[in-house]
């Protein structure tokens, strides 16, 4: 086939020069002399490349030749794969300012032009080591291509984990955060921005060290996925630990009427996550205004978001926490408590809208889980969790 597309081409191009020879013919002999040498030229290339095509020999030698610099030419015509495939390296040394410029770039084209297949990212953001990788390790095992993990421990910590982990080099540039503190919402940012560069990912879920997946992966999958809202614990309160912490040097940009509280473990789309990375007008409102007593990890993104994409918010977050032994942090649970009577206690039936509906499934993650629970979370997993 590709024989008779180049032979006709070849045809297309000889009876070009045969009407243009028609219409030189009452020009000078020296031209006409020129025009001759240049259709024996023409007619002898064409009937060389006629020949060698037919010549199978020849043919299989050229195509060997072309195909040893396909690589090379593909990295420097950079097609469309330059622009969909996901950085090979997460290290960069990009600057925060040039990391969220960079992942502030996005399609502005709704559909795709190529089989999407969206991913979860998993941020972890943590102090240093990930005591509960193993149980995640399960918990992703069989699901390359649907997820993706990100690393952001303290900047002195470098996470060391075999090539077969999916925590294998997942780890971010990263710079200390402290609870409460705006460095905390940089954080989660860098964690976001970097995120963003693989344009798969389309929903975004931060967790701590301390965090467990509370089902099976397909399940958790499914249920962000065809999810119509983003899960951001945003709620108005009206006492001294929510309103109380605002100050009216925010307005008019936050409004105390959109100051919202939320736990800081947000689970996002793509979108969102946009707006988070993009913003640069809430930004200097929170970190000159909203100093500890008020902790801006549980308002910056809750606030924001509720003024600029209220429509999307669940207003609830899925991670799980027990604030029921009182003081300033959740409960920490520890090897003895991991029981299944205490996994009924979760997952105990309440109802949570989702969609247009009801579910029973309010929570897909929980902590705070000390190291010590690993090895009995692993025994327990398979049945309680599902994985
Ligand atoms: C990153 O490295 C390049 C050269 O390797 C250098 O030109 C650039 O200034 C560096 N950027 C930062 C933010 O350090
Ligand atoms: C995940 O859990 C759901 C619900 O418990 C179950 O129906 C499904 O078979 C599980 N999937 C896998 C791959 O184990
Ligand atoms: C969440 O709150 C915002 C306003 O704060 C509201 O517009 C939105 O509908 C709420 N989401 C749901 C799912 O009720
Ligand atoms: C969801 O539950 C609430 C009460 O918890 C109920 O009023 C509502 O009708 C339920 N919605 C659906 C669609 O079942």
């Amino acid at each position: 086939m590709q024989q008779t597309r180049v032979v006709q081409l070849e045809e297309g191009k000889e009876n070009g020069t045969m009407v243009r020879t028609g219409q030189y013919k009452s020009f000078p002999p020296k031209l006409l002399l020129l025009l001759g040498f240049f259709l024996a030229f023409a007619v002898t290339v064409f009937i060389i490349s006629v020949s060698t095509i037919k010549y199978s020999g020849i043919q299989s030698v050229v195509t060997t030749v072309t195909s040893s610099f396909v690589p090379c030419r593909e990295e420097e015509s950079s097609g469309l794969s330059r622009w969909i495939q996901p950085p090979m390296v997460l290290m960069h040394n990009m600057s925060d300012e040039e990391l969220l410029w960079r992942a502030s770039l996005w399609p502005r084209r709704k559909e795709y032009p190529f089989n999407r297949v969206p991913k979860i990212a998993f941020m972890f953001l943590t102090k240093g080591p990930l005591p509960l990788a193993s149980l995640w390790e399960r918990f992703l095992k069989g699901h390359k291509g649907l997820y993706s993990v990100y690393i952001h421990p303290h900047p002195s910590f470098t996470a060391k984990f075999p090539v077969n982990s999916v925590f294998h080099e997942r780890q971010i540039p990263s710079q200390v955060a402290e609870w409460g503190r705006m460095s905390m919402c940089d954080a989660e940012k860098r964690l976001l921005a970097n995120a963003l560069l693989d344009i798969s990912n389309e929903r975004f879920v931060l967790v701590s060290e301390s965090c467990i997946p509370l089902f099976n992966f397909t399940t958790i999958y499914s249920y962000l996925i065809k999810s119509k809202h983003s899960f951001m614990g945003a709620f108005d309160d009206l006492g001294p630990f929510g309103r109380g912490r605002y100050s009216q040097n925010m307005e008019p940009e936050v409004p105390i009427t959109k100051w919202r509280k939320g736990s800081q473990w947000f689970e996002i789309n793509r979108d969102l996550a946009a707006t988070i990375v993009e913003d640069t007008l809430y930004y200097p409102k929170f970190k000159e205004f909203c100093r500890p007593a008020c902790y801006v990890d549980e308002h910056y993104f809750p606030t924001m978001l509720t003024i600029e994409k209220p429509a999307v918010l669940a207003n609830r977050s899925l991670t799980w926490v027990d604030w029921s032994r009182g003081g300033p942090h959740p409960a920490t649970f520890g090897r003895s408590d991991i029981t299944e009577k205490f996994f009924e206690r979760i997952f105990d039936g309440r109802n949570c809208p989702y969609n247009d509906g009801n579910t029973s499934m309010c929570y897909l993650f929980a902590r705070k889980f000390a190291p010590s629970t690993l090895e009995p979370l692993l025994h327990i997993a398979h049945k309680v969790l599902g994985f």
